[in-house]
C-alpha cells in the first residue's frame, strides 16, 4: 500500500478499514470459527448447547436457528451467517444447520480456490450455476407423496425430530403434528395451504411428553370469570364478542349532579338495566359460553353466572379469530348483534386447572379450522425444546403437505447431488469448473459431518458413500447413524421435504456468494482492524464489552 505524503482523510477518525485478500480472509474465518461451532449439533447424533446470555438464562438446545440467534455474534461476517439460519427458520422451519454447514463449507472451499488465484467473481459464479444446477438436480431426485397420506408425513415428522432431545416421544408428536397440519389443511385455487399459524401451541410443564395432546379447538390461557359459573359445558354454544360489556366510560370527565338519594338509585338503576339487556340479549340468542375480547363488568359477570352461562375475557384477538376458526362463529363487535347463527359450536368447553395456572379448553368442535397441541414434559428446559421441535415438525409437515415432494435424508441427496455436479462441472469446464467442484465438495460436508458426529470415519464413509452413489439405483444412500452404515435412507424411513434441501441450497449459496464478493470492509466502530473472527472488535470500544442482549441481533 503506497501512502501519500499528506494524508487526505475521507473516513471518521477511528475508523477502520481491510481491503482485498485480508478483507476475504477475515470474513472466511469469522463465518468458519461459527460453523465449527454449530456443526457438531448436526444429525440424530449431534450434541446439544447451553447456552447462558447476560442475564444468566439458560437455554439447552439442539436447534440451529436458536443457536445461532442466542450466539450474540459480533463479527459482521459471522452475523450473515445468523441470517442464513434466521431465513432458513423462516422459510422452511427445518434445515438450519445444515444451512450454516453448507454456508461455512463453501466459503472454506472458495478459500483455497482464492489461494490458487482464481477470482472472487468466477467462484461467485461457479456457485451460482452450480447452486442452480442443484436445485433442478433435487427437483428430479424428488418423489411425490398424496397430501393426505398420513403415514409419510409422519415420517417426516419423525426424520425431523429425531435429531433432538424428543427423539425418545417422536411418534407421539409425530402423530400430533401430522393430524394437526391436516386438520387445517385447505384447498385454495386448485393449490394446498396449510397455515400452521392456525394451530395454536401451548406448552405447560408437568407430566410427561406422552401426556401432550392435541386439541381439536382452542386452549385460551384465561380463566373463567366468575366463580359461580359452570366449570364445564357441554354441547357448547358459543359467542365471541368484541365489544365491552361495560358501561361505556365517556371520553372526557362528565359531572353528574345528583341532589336526592332517589336520583342516585334512578342513575345506578340505569346502568344495571342497560347490563341486564345485554345479558338477556346473550341468554336469548341461545349463548351457553361467551368469549370476550374487551372487559365484563362485574355485575355482567353475575348476569351470566346466574344464567348459567360460562364467560371468560379479555382474550387476545390472536386466540379470538383462532375460536371463530375451531368452532364457526362470528366475532361480534356488539351485543346487539347476537343471534343463534353468530354462535359456535363444540363439544365441550371447561376449566382445566394444570399446576397453578388455569386454562379454558374448547375442546371436539365438529371441523375446526384451527386446532391446538399442548405440550407436557418434566422441566421449564424439556418442554421449551420440545416446543422448538415441535415447530420444526409442524413446519416440514407443512412442506410436504403443500409441495406434496419428498426426498430422502441422513445426507443421500447432498451425496446423490454431488455426484451428479460433478459430471456437470465437466461439462461446464473452465475456471467455473473448479468452483463447481467445490461446490460439489461442500454438499458432501452434510453426510460427512452427520458420520463423524455419529463417532464414525469420515473418510471410510465418504469412500463408501461415492463408490455407492456410481450407481443410479444407490441415488438414496446415505449415513445411517443407527447401524453406523452407508444405507438406502428411504427404505430406512429417514425422509424429508424436499423444499427443506431446496432452501438450504439457496440460503447458504446466497450468504457464501455475499460474503465473497466483499473486498473491503469499512468500520466506524473504532479500532485498528476488523475483530477476531466470532469475537469483539478489538480495543477502542470500552463502551460494550458484553455487546447486545441476546435476540436482539
Ligand atoms: N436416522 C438418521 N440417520 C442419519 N441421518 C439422519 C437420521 N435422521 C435424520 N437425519 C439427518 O439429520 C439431518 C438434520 O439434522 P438436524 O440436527 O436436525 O439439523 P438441521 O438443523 O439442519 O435440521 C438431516 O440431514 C437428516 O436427514
Ligand atoms: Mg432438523
Amino acid at each position: 500500500m503506497s501512502e501519500a505524503t499528506v494524508p487526505v482523510l475521507i473516513l471518521k477518525e477511528g475508523a477502520s478499514r481491510t481491503r482485498g485478500r485480508d478483507a476475504q480472509r477475515n470474513n472466511i474465518l469469522a463465518a468458519k470459527v461459527v460453523t465449527e461451532t454449530i456443526r457438531t449439533t448436526l444429525g440424530p447424533q449431534g450434541m446439544d448447547k447451553m447456552l447462558v446470555s447476560g442475564m444468566g438464562d439458560v437455554v439447552i438446545t439442539n436447534d440451529g436457528a436458536t443457536i445461532m440467534k442466542e450466539l450474540d455474534v459480533q463479527h459482521p461476517a459471522a452475523k450473515m451467517l445468523v441470517e442464513v439460519a434466521k431465513s432458513q427458520d423462516n422459510e422452511v422451519g427445518d434445515g438450519t444447520t445444515t444451512a450454516v454447514v453448507l454456508a461455512g463449507e463453501l466459503l472454506t472451499k472458495a478459500e483455497k480456490l482464492l489461494d490458487q488465484e482464481v477470482h472472487p467473481t468466477v467462484i461467485v459464479e461457479g456457485y451460482k450455476k452450480a447452486s442452480e444446477k442443484a436445485l433442478e438436480i433435487l427437483q428430479n431426485l424428488s418423489v411425490d407423496i398424496q397430501p393426505e397420506d398420513e403415514k409419510t408425513l409422519g415420517l417426516v415428522a419423525m426424520t425431523s425430530m429425531a435429531t433432538k432431545s424428543l427423539s425418545e416421544s417422536k411418534g407421539h408428536f409425530a402423530t400430533l403434528a401430522t393430524k394437526a397440519v391436516l386438520q387445517v389443511m385447505e384447498h385454495r385455487d386448485g393449490k394446498i395451504v396449510a397455515d400452521i399459524d392456525r394451530i395454536k401451541v401451548v406448552k405447560k410443564k408437568g407430566e410427561s411428553m406422552e401426556q401432550s395432546e392435541l386439541i381439536r379447538g382452542v386452549i385460551v390461557d384465561k380463566e373463567i370469570s366468575h366463580p359461580q359459573m359452570p366449570k364445564q359445558v357441554k354441547n357448547a354454544k358459543i359467542g365471541l364478542l368484541n365489544a365491552k360489556l361495560e358501561i361505556e366510560k365517556t371520553e372526557f370527565d362528565a359531572k353528574i349532579n345528583i341532589n336526592s338519594p332517589d336520583q342516585m338509585k334512578r342513575f345506578l338503576d340505569e346502568e344495571e338495566t342497560m347490563l341486564r339487556e345485554m345479558t338477556d340479549k346473550i341468554e336469548k340468542s341461545g349463548a351457553n359460553v361467551v368469549f370476550c375480547e374487551k372487559g365484563i363488568d362485574d355485575l355482567a359477570l353475575h348476569f351470566l353466572a346466574k344464567k348459567n352461562i360460562l364467560a371468560a375475557k379479555n382474550l387476545s384477538s390472536s386466540d379470538m379469530e383462532k375460536l371463530a376458526k375451531a368452532t364457526g362463529a362470528t366475532i361480534l363487535a356488539s351485543t346487539k348483534d347476537i343471534s343463534a347463527e353468530a354462535l359456535g359450536d363444540a363439544k365441550l368447553v371447561e376449566e382445566v386447572k394444570i399446576g397453578d395456572d388455569k386454562l379454558v379448553y374448547v375442546r371436539d368442535c365438529r371441523d375446526p379450522r384451527a386446532v391446538t397441541v399442548m405440550i407436557r414434559g418434566g422441566s421449564e428446559h424439556v418442554v421449551d425444546e420440545a416446543e422448538r421441535s415441535f415447530h420444526d415438525a409442524l413446519c416440514v409437515v407443512r412442506n410436504a403437505v403443500e409441495d406434496r415432494k419428498i426426498v430422502a435424508g441422513g445426507g443421500a441427496p447432498e451425496a446423490e447431488t454431488a455426484k451428479q455436479l460433478r459430471d456437470y462441472a465437466v461439462k461446464v469446464g473452465g475456471r467455473e469448473q473448479l468452483a463447481i467442484e467445490a461446490y460439489a465438495e461442500a454438499l458432501e460436508a452434510v453426510p460427512l459431518t452427520i458420520a463423524e458426529n455419529a463417532g464414525l470415519d469420515p473418510i471410510d464413509i465418504m469412500v463408501e458413500l461415492r463408490s455407492k452413489h456410481a450407481e443410479p439405483q444407490n441415488k438414496w444412500f446415505g449415513v445411517q447413524v443407527k447401524t453406523g452404515k452407508i444405507a438406502d435412507m428411504f427404505a430406512d424411513n429417514v425422509i424429508e421435504p424436499l423444499r427443506v434441501k431446496q432452501q438450504v441450497v439457496k440460503s447458504a449459496t446466497e450468504a457464501a456468494s455475499m460474503l465473497l464478493r466483499i473486498d473491503d470492509v469499512v468500520s466506524s466502530k473504532g479500532g485498528k482492524e476488523m475483530g477476531p473472527p466470532g469475537g469483539m472488535p478489538p480495543g477502542g470500544m470500552g463502551g460494550m464489552p458484553g455487546g447486545m442482549p441476546p435476540g436482539m441481533m
